[in-house]
């Protein structure tokens, strides 16, 4: 199974889904990644505060496929925000996986009370220029935050990881957010499986096309043109969410998703939310 694969302003081109791993850890983190990557996974999203980060190096090394076909992802975690601890965030990350350069380099929220996301960006800047970081990107940031980031250092964020799913579908940021030229990635983009799997609307779409409700979401993500990574532990789950591009919906099935959307915002509301 091969993932088409989307260009990034720096230059670089992404898997437009990627397998998440949270909350994998250990051996069973390695071996769900290895069976990820045999089904044709390219992307692996990880996070330091993930506490994984040396089983996803594991499986990268275990892999038969070349660490230069693979697309690694990490994150900085709040406590290290900061100038100088940006850096130490890194080089703790890029230890850990046991690589010398990560594929994407996210921040993980903004924390904006905190206030240290702009000087944190513009460290990350220093770290894409020695080759530590391909791509720059953030995560559950807004829109005024990107517009901070890129006012200091003139870089627009590659991506930007947002939770995107049918019950919050977040049309207006995603497209504030694309209209910068920055990619939108979905997180918990099944909604950790707590209902919409088994909507009436999905599971009818599914039904018809002969899909897993998860396939049905997954492909509504690819025909707005939002990248995601979803999450599983089961290799054949993992499989059939990342067989996405031998079926289509329709303009009517896109509509019967979109009428998904709540429209109740995030419990996780990057304007206010903190984790560390
Ligand atoms: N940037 C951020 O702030 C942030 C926040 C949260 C998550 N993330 C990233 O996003 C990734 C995905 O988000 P998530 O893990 O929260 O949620 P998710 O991908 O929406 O859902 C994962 C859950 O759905 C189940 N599932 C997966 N495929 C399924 C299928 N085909 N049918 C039925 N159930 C299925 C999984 O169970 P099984 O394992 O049993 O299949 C798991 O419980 C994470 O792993 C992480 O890498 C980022």
């Amino acid at each position: 199974m091969s993932i088409p694969t989307v260009s990034l302003n720096s230059g670089f081109d992404m898997p437009v889904v990627g397998y998440g791993t949270y909350p994998l850890k250990g051996h069973r983190a390695t071996d769900a990644i290895l069976a990820a990557i045999e089904s044709g996974y390219r992307l692996i999203d990880t996070a330091a505060s993930y506490g994984n980060e040396e089983a996803v190096g594991a499986a990268v090394r275990e892999s038969p496929v070349p660490r230069s076909e693979l697309f690694v992802t990490t994150k900085l975690r709040g406590s290290d925000q900061g100038r100088g601890s940006t850096r130490a965030g890194l080089a703790g990350s890029l230890t850990r996986l046991g690589l010398d350069y990560v594929d994407l380099y996210l921040i993980h929220w903004p924390l904006p009370r905190v206030g240290r996301f702009v000087e944190s960006y513009a460290e990350m800047a220093d770290l894409q220029r020695e080759g530590l970081i391909r791509s720059l990107g953030v995560s559950n940031f807004l829109p005024e935050h990107i517009a901070a980031v890129v006012a200091e250092t003139g870089i627009q964020p590659a991506v930007d990881q947002l939770q995107v799913s049918p019950s919050h579908a977040r049309a207006d940021l995603v497209t504030a957010v694309r209209t910068t030229g920055t990619v939108v990635q979905a997180w918990s983009p099944l909604e950790r499986n707590t209902g919409v799997l088994d909507d009436p609307s999905v599971t009818a779409i599914a039904g018809r096309l002969g899909v897993t409700g998860a396939q049905v979401v997954l492909r509504w993500l690819v025909q707005r043109d939002i990248t995601s990574v979803p999450h599983s532990s089961d290799p054949d789950r993992q499989r059939t969410n990342a067989d996405l591009f031998g079926f289509e919906l329709t303009a009517q099935d896109m509509a019967a998703i979109d009428a998904l959307d709540t429209g109740v915002p995030v419990k996780q509301d990057p304007a206010t939310w903190e984790e560390f």
